[in-house]
């Protein structure tokens, strides 16, 4: 195995025409560590990675290998393994499929069984992948970023589509690469997907980082605080204020900084104002995941 590299993403920016898919973006991933690099889907998460491997220029900013970029890695299929929106021959078995890559990596076919074996794929490598599940074809996916025993691994939605058997492996399975020393990249749209097999986390929201850290950060940022709606928001906003409490306006209601939701209840009481919502923000991760990327505060 090669050693892991850590990836250096500095200044990134991508546009397409008037689309600024990434802005300004810069996080490091190290090796050792799985890091998730999350964020609802359009924040950016594949544009990132595809200018990491190359497949688009960047605007602005680079992105790179311990500062070397894809293209200029020396035998970049023993360095790095990366799969970015799966897509097989379905006429071709997954053996078949593997052999090609090996092939066209010059890498040893021999790989191929091993890879077969470490992802579980081994039992069905010789049917077609046109009949593959989902879970079936993420592992091949999978399979193909092993073929040359890679230390860094770029995988973009690896989890998404699989049960939840092919969920508990994969986790387990991108630890152990992990523990090997290897730099590990997986992205995600949700939280919970991969909060289980995480250490650190990048949070990017419409092509800008929101936050990066250990995920054990991320719950640390959250205080309780209590959701309410009304009919009439601009009545219940007034009731607020003149109770002293501080909110923002979220998309689901205003998001009060106060645990006790029977205290902001009493407030829109007093205020006479009729409630169609009331009830405390839960204080997870997943909710704070939510309020970071926006989808609890706009
Ligand atoms: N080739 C492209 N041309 C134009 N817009 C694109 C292209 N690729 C991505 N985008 C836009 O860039 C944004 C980010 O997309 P993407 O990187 O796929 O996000 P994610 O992977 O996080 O879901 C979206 O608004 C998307 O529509
Ligand atoms: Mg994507």
């Amino acid at each position: 195995m090669a050693a892991g590299i850590p990836i250096e993403v500095t200044g990134l920016t991508k546009r397409f025409g008037a689309v600024t898919a990434v802005e300004d973006l810069s996080f490091t991933v190290q090796p050792g560590l799985v890091t998730g690099f999350l964020g609802p889907n359009g924040a950016g998460k594949t544009t990132t990675l595809r200018v990491l491997l190359g497949l688009v220029r960047a605007s602005e900013g680079t992105a790179t290998f311990g500062g070397t970029r894809y293209a200029d890695l020396e035998d970049p299929a023993t360095k790095v393994g990366a799969s970015l929106e799966a897509s097989f021959h379905p006429g071709r078995t997954a053996r078949n499929h593997l052999g090609v890559v090996a092939t066209a990596a010059g890498l040893p076919r021999t790989r191929v069984q091993q890879v077969l074996e470490q992802v579980g794929l081994d039992q069905y490598a010789d049917r077609r992948v046109g009949g593959y599940s989902l879970g079936m074809r993420q592992r091949l996916a999978l399979a193909s970023t092993l073929l040359g025993d890679p230390g860094v691994l770029v995988l973009d939605e690896p989890i998404n589509g699989l049960d939840p058997e092919g969920i508990k492996w994969i986790r387990g399975f991108l630890q152990s690469l992990a523990r090997e020393g290897r730099t590990v990249l997986v992205s995600s749209h949700l939280l919970s997907e991969v909060q289980q097999s995480v250490d650190e986390v990048v949070i990017i929201s419409r092509g800008r980082l929101v936050k990066t850290g250990t995920l054990s950060s991320l719950e640390l940022d959250e205080s309780p605080r209590t959701i309410v709606d009304s009919p009439d928001r601009a009545a219940l906003g007034a009731a607020l204020t003149a109770a002293g409490l501080g909110f923002t306006e979220g998309r689901n209601g205003f998001i009060v900084e106060e645990p006790d939701p029977g205290r902001v209840g009493d407030a829109a009481f007093a205020g006479g104002v009729r409630l169609n919502s009331l009830h405390r923000l839960k204080s997870g991760l997943e909710d704070s995941f939510l309020t970071l990327v926006g989808e609890g505060t706009e």
